[in-house]
């Protein structure tokens, strides 16, 4: 068991320590996934009805505003007659119709969520967020959504069988960065309570559609960096020069104050996208910075301060999510002011967790200011087979703020204690390389 420990978590390392930034792949959430089900409800002659739900599965990656926009493209010539719960944003050429005209006739529709608040009748259980969901973790009520439509029948649907793929369309997307949809898969037909549950309705035919996300996809450029200090060295180690982007580069837009720029600062009028970055011009041109300063030593207990600080002017970053590793974390005594739940992704090891803002209190991180910060103090008691404030040990092995993970300072920059200062040379070695080399002697002695 303690061999196993001691492995599980060389190899965390040397995953931490290697694996480049981006990849397709979450290993914190290997099965976080946003999954569209289509639901027939029922078959008229020339029509049918379709539910639709979309789910959040993902442990702590959510759906900011603007919010989801679900497109797909029809196999034949479908049209949506009507729709509740959302809405298509184009009409499209209806001109085939005379008297009735349908909700939606694009072949490539686009479907947006309605906003809160929207008419009654216009309603659907789960729908009208705005196209936002929570992550699972943050609000297990929110993470859904659904809304119904009637679809005026191809000539290529064949009511008569419902499992062939000409009924379902093709192509889904969900139109935010980073997320891409596979086909459309059948699975058993979804059942629906009735009566308290003594009774179970279902669907003709059900359908499922995963959608993944990947950072790489998202984009090149990181979206966070992190800045480190402790209370032993007066040394404060900022985040890398060009961590998202380089100073004076075409990628991003940068300014000294808002005072100046905000009568520039032109929000969208369009609420369904999102304003283009402005950060504050600094080395790292990064829209969101964390900080980690160790701040206190107690005898059984450290305290460590978490600052998230928002350098964007245009954005205020709501239901924020802050994933952080470190080995002690499994010795957490207490947050102060944020919520926090481990993740227990690695089994055995359990070194990760997420923080997140308490709702209508600091949920909001606000636009770049006086104001755009939030931050936390956690205390954590010393593991006495391994606390050390030496070699870096106090300062986390990997951050993430949204589910985009956040370029770090190198190991061999981070705060020293004081007469340390011979470890330079050594100090990455033995950080990095050595645990590896075990490790790798390890497998190959299994061979
Ligand atoms: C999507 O997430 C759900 C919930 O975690 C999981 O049950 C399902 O297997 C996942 N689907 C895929 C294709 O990974
Ligand atoms: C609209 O669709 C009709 C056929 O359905 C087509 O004849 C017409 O050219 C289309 N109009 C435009 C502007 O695309
Ligand atoms: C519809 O499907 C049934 C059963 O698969 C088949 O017998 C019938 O010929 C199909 N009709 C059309 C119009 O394709
Ligand atoms: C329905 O369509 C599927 C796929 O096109 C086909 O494999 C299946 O045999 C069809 N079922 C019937 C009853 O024809
Ligand atoms: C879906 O996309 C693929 C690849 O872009 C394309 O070949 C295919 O024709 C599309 N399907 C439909 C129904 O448009
Ligand atoms: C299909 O989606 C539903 C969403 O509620 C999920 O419960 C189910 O596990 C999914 N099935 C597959 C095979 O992914
Ligand atoms: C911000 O200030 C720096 C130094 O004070 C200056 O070099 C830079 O041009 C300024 N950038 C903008 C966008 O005003
Ligand atoms: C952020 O929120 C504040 C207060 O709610 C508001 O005044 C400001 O306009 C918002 N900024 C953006 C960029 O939406
Ligand atoms: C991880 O730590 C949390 C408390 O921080 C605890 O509730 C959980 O049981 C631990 N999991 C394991 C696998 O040790
Ligand atoms: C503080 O840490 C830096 C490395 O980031 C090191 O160069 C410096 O010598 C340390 N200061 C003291 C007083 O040890």
């Amino acid at each position: 068991m303690g061999l196993f420990l001691m492995l599980g978590s060389i190899m965390t390392w040397c995953l931490v320590g290697f694996t480049p930034l981006a990849y397709g792949y979450d290993p914190l959430d290997p099965n976080g996934n946003i999954t569209i089900k289509w639901d027939i409800m029922q078959i008229q002659d020339s029509s049918y009805n379709v539910k639709v739900s979309l789910f959040n599965y993902q442990l702590f990656r959510h759906m900011e505003p603007p919010g989801w926009r679900l497109s797909w493209t029809w196999i034949g010539d479908e049209v949506i007659w009507s729709m509740v719960g959302a809405e298509a944003t184009l009409q499209g050429n209806c001109s085939r119709f005379r008297n009735n005209l349908p909700h939606s006739c694009e072949k490539q529709p686009v479907i947006v969520d309605l906003l809160p608040g929207a008419p009654y009748n216009m309603q659907t259980a789960n729908c009208c967020k705005g196209g936002v969901l929570s992550s699972m973790i943050q609000d297990p009520s929110k993470y859904g959504a659904s809304f119904l439509m009637s679809v005026g029948a191809a000539s290529t649907f064949n009511a008569s069988n419902t499992t062939s793929s000409d009924t379902i369309p093709a192509n889904f997307t969900i139109e935010l960065p980073g997320y891409t949809c596979g086909p459309p898969l059948i699975v058993p037909p979804s059942r629906f309570p009735s009566d308290g549950g003594r009774r179970w309705t279902q669907a003709i035919g059900t359908w499922n559609v995963t959608c993944i996300y990947s950072q790489f996809r998202a984009s090149l450029s990181p979206k966070c960096c992190v800045s480190l200090s402790a209370f032993y060295n007066s040394t404060i180690v900022p985040c890398p020069i060009c961590s998202c982007h380089c100073p004076g580069s075409e990628g991003v837009r940068c300014a000294n104050s808002s005072s100046k720029m905000l009568p520039v600062l032109q929000l969208p009028h369009d609420v369904t996208k999102e304003a283009r970055p402005l950060v504050s011009c600094s080395r790292h041109m990064c829209p969101i910075k964390v900080h980690w300063h160790v701040k206190q030593s107690y005898r059984e207990y450290w305290r460590v301060k978490v600052t998230i600080t928002n350098l964007n002017f245009a954005k205020n970053y709501s239901q924020w999510s802050l994933v952080m590793q470190h080995p002690n974390l499994r010795s957490l005594t207490q947050v102060f002011s944020f919520n926090y739940k481990p993740l227990d992704q690695h089994g055995p090891i359990n070194d990760t967790g997420i923080f997140w803002g308490i709702q209508y209190y600091n949920d909001m991180l606000l636009q770049s200011g006086d104001e755009g910060y939030v931050q936390t103090e956690i205390l954590l008691n010393k593991d006495a087979e391994m606390f050390t404030f030496r070699e870096g040990w106090a300062f986390p092995r990997k951050i993430s703020f949204n589910g985009d993970e956040c370029v770090m300072p190198p190991p061999e920059d981070y705060p020293k204690l004081p007469n340390s200062a011979n470890t330079t040379s050594f100090f990455k070695f033995t950080f990095w390389i050595i645990p590896c080399l075990l490790f790798l002697m390890f497998i190959l002695w299994q061979l």
